[in-house]
């Protein structure tokens, strides 16, 4: 199978957290119990995604690394790069190019997050899709704030609009893309929209006219939240810490992915929670490593 590599884009520039966001990126912030990037890393992770660009504001590129590393602590390869100005999503890929390689590729926006009974089969099932590039589509109640996706009977994307006055489904595409090797070629030629950035749909309407674009529509149980603004950021934290309480599961710890997927020991995850120990998140992983989950 090609390899898949992932694009975590933690820039931007987070108006909408204002003051929150005036010296600190957003995707540093907490969400709950851990930082708000562990969710995106957590989603790539369970696609089997284990190398990762992640890119950053210049400002906030050596916190990320502080808390990152080189990702060898989860059994993975990290590299950073920087964004200089938030110039579109589309510009990911362009940035990624020697990254990339000649391998596909999967974008994650660093402020999203994906909790569900099924997401594990569905993300590698996307990832094992060489031949095609694939969104998703979430029902909400209010698609004009989001890109909105029409797809036929075969799961063939056949319409996207940005934020569209008079939405033709109330489907909104999260910020988690799979794209084959062509999109580095594709980013490069897009051109810049009304607002000046690199649009990730110009980037799918291409895909679209190679008939290249599959949807996968994300069903009733799936929890996706992005978590641009107060409300959203509370919002999804007290979602995590919710279900957390009540199963006494953790959502989105990348400590338990990668042990999970084999990518680390049962010693290697003890090494990992004793420092969090006095933290139920920390007690969750002892627990793990000492067999009791
Ligand atoms: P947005 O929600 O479009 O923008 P933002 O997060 O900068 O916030 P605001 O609208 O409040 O000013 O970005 C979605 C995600 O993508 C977010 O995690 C930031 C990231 N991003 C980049 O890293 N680079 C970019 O050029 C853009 C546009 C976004």
């Amino acid at each position: 199978m090609k390899n898949r590599k992932g694009i975590i884009l933690a820039g931007g520039s987070g108006t909408r957290l204002y003051p929150l966001t005036l010296a600190l990126s957003k995707q540093l912030m907490p969400v709950y119990d851990k930082p708000m990037i562990y969710y995106p890393i957590s989603a790539l992770m369970m696609a089997g995604i284990r190398e990762v660009l992640i890119i950053t504001t210049p400002r906030d590129s050596q916190s990320f690394q502080d808390l990152l590393g080189d990702g060898s602590k989860w059994g993975m390869r990290f590299e950073y790069m920087i964004q200089e100005n938030p110039n579109g999503l589309a510009e990911a890929f362009i940035l990624g190019e020697d990254f990339i390689g000649e391998d596909n590729v999967a974008l994650i926006l660093g402020d999203n997050l994906f909790y569900g009974e099924n997401l594990q089969r569905i993300l590698t099932k996307a990832n094992s899709d060489e031949d095609h590039s694939t969104i998703f589509g979430y029902t909400v109640k209010d698609p004009e704030r989001y890109g909105v996706v029409e797809m036929d009977e075969e799961g063939n994307a056949i319409s996207i609009v940005e934020k569209p006055e008079h939405p033709r489904t109330n489907l909104a595409v999260p910020g988690l893309y799979f794209y084959t090797n062509d999109v580095v070629e594709i980013a490069k030629n897009v051109q810049p929209s009304e607002r000046g950035e690199l649009e990730i749909t110009s980037v799918n309407e291409e895909y679209m006219k190679r008939k290249q674009l599959k949807v996968v529509k994300l069903g009733r149980g799936m929890a996706w939240f992005d978590t641009g603004t107060h409300d959203a950021l509370i919002e999804t934290a007290q979602f995590v810490q919710t279900i957390e309480k009540r199963q006494g599961l953790l959502i989105c710890s990348p400590d338990e992915i990668a042990y999970d997927n084999g990518w680390i020991r049962k010693s290697d995850l003890r090494e990992l929670a004793l420092p969090l120990k006095k933290t139920e998140y920390g007690k969750s992983l002892l627990a793990l490593s000492e067999g009791e989950i």
